[in-house]
């Protein structure tokens, strides 16, 4: 294709997702910067942002971009970093989708807009225990799901009882959580989009539940760097070790390539301290990574993710 026609060709797409999307009742904002949306404040724009008003309308955003012939990829933007490139297609923020129900004997339901440390929250204002780790993690119920989120207190796959999925073509699946293949910082969801999951947890005092939180809350406080811009722990932990540790010990704290900075109070955050791109992130998990690998040998596996275009 020649660069023309290429270019006519991708202006005729986006005007075939423009009419797809146009029934949509929630908001539809087009080349949006996805900085906003994600907690490390990097990330260039979607050609479409989506947030659909609810179940139904999120099967209108997949039939449309199925009928334009465009990608689909849900943005939680917590452990995830956009490119400064940004994404092609459609972004869909699920936070139209936050609802929390009860679902039966210690069961409770959370659709996967909403924010994960809610969650825990409505657990202990139920009285029921299981997701006190929860309370200090950032990001959404999907997001913590399909990262299985957690921490040494536990992680989601601990307490998920079962998901419910929306596929692509826009039927609903409810999956057990037997065949969600959960590992650390892992699972192998079926194509589709998260729609919610049903957690089943123990009955306790929520004043005990409270004192567990609490204390939760304060070691992050201590020993992360909540006050800036970041995307959580960027290195998983290699088996038996720390990655914090390990990048401490090789004095990289503080180092700093453009915006973005090793933080000077956890080594495994990196934070944007102003004006950082995905480009300085990039480059900076490099530099570590290849550091601990020949200092170490030990090699870094991310868990932040990164999506888009360079
Ligand atoms: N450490 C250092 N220097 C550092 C950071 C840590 O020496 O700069 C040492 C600590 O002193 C401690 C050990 O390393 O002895 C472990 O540190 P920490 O307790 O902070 O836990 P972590 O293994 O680094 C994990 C999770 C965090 C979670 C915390 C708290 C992973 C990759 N990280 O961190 O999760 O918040 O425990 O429970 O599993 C995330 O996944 O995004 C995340 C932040």
């Amino acid at each position: 294709m020649t660069g023309r026609t290429a270019i006519t060709a991708r202006m005729t797409a986006r005007s075939d997702l423009r009419a797809s999307l146009r029934d949509i009742r929630g908001e539809v904002r087009y080349d949006e910067p996805l900085a906003r949306f994600t907690s490390m404040k990097i990330g260039g724009p979607a050609d479409a942002l989506v947030i659909p008003a609810d179940e139904a309308d999120l099967r209108e955003a997949l039939l449309a971009a199925r009928a334009a012939r465009v990608p689909v990829m849900v943005l939680g933007g917590t452990n995830v970093v956009v490119r400064d490139g940004g994404v092609a297609g459609v972004v869909l923020r699920l936070s139209g989708l936050k609802a929390i129900r009860p679902a039966g004997t210690h069961r409770l339901y959370a659709e996967a807009g909403g924010p994960f440390p809610t969650l825990a929250h409505a657990a202990k204002d139920a009285g029921l225990s299981g997701l006190e780790f929860a309370c200090g993690i950032p990001g959404t119920v999907g997001g913590a799901v399909v990262m299985n989120a957690g921490t040494r207190d536990g992680e989601i796959a601990d307490v998920i009882e079962s998901l419910r999925l929306m596929t692509f073509e826009g039927d609903i699946e409810e999956i057990p959580a037997s065949q969600l293949g959960f590992a650390y910082r892992e699972s192998h969801l079926p194509p589709g989009v998260l729609v919610g999951c049903t957690v089943v947890l123990r009955p306790d005092d929520p004043a005990a539940i409270e004192g567990r939180m609490q204390a939760i809350l304060e070691y992050r406080r201590e020993t992360q760097p909540l006050h800036l811009p970041n995307a959580g722990c960027v290195f998983k932990n290699p088996p038996g070790q720390s990655a914090g540790r390990l990048i401490d010990e090789l004095g990289l704290k503080g180092y700093r390539i453009g915006g973005v900075q090793v933080s000077e109070r956890h080594a495994n955050f990196m934070v944007n301290v102003g004006g950082g791109t995905a480009k300085d992130l990039t480059a900076l998990i490099r530099h570590v990574g290849g550091r601990v690998e020949r200092e170490r040998g030990v090699t870094l596996e991310m868990e932040v993710r990164l999506v888009g275009r360079g």
